[in-house]
């Protein structure tokens, strides 16, 4: 919009510049070109397309890729948003994986495989409720350290809360 008025503007200057003495030209169009262009740099609007580019890009950038590895080897891959934990990230894309307390660390239905010991050694140290290479989808917290990270759903899940099962201690 602003180019087009730009335009314009320019357009009746120069037919006007070749009728006015050079006097005129110089007090009457260029203070207001010169207005104009620093309104356009004052509200940025000469490309709204790159802003809005730069601001899905850096959107992207917010977030990491995971996939998830269900109990017949079929892989959902999906992008989850810096500090979402792996079991909203699940349920907000119908991978098939338990919450039973909604992230309270009391039921560990949500416990996944780390696939990959690297990514393992990247995530924040485990609760005393989790071991091995297994960990509870609403204790790991996405974060760019982890992008592309594979989670493994375990073919079988065990309420703590309410199958009655005490962890021994270790
Ligand atoms: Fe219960 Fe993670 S949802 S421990």
């Amino acid at each position: 919009m602003f180019i087009s008025k730009f335009s314009l503007l320019a357009a009746h200057a120069i037919k006007d510049l070749v009728k006015a003495p050079s006097s005129t030209w110089r007090t009457s169009y260029v203070p207001v070109i010169q207005n104009s262009y620093a309104q356009a740099l004052r509200q940025k609007s000469f490309c709204t397309t790159a802003k809005k580019v730069s601001e899905e890009g850096s959107e992207e950038k917010q977030k990491v890729s995971v996939t998830f590895v269900d109990k017949d080897g079929e892989e959902i891959h999906v992008k989850v948003p810096f500090g979402m934990s792996m079991l909203e990230a699940a349920h907000e894309n119908d991978v098939e994986l338990e919450g039973a307390c909604e992230g309270s660390l009391a039921c560990s239905t949500c416990h996944v495989i780390v696939m990959d010991v690297d990514y393992y050694n990247k995530l924040e140290d485990p609760a005393d409720e989790e071991n091995d290479m297994s960990r509870l989808g609403c204790q790991i917290i996405a974060k760019p350290e982890i992008d592309g990270i594979r989670l493994a759903l375990p073919v079988a899940t065990r309420n703590f809360a309410v199958d009655g099962y005490k962890p021994k201690p270790h």
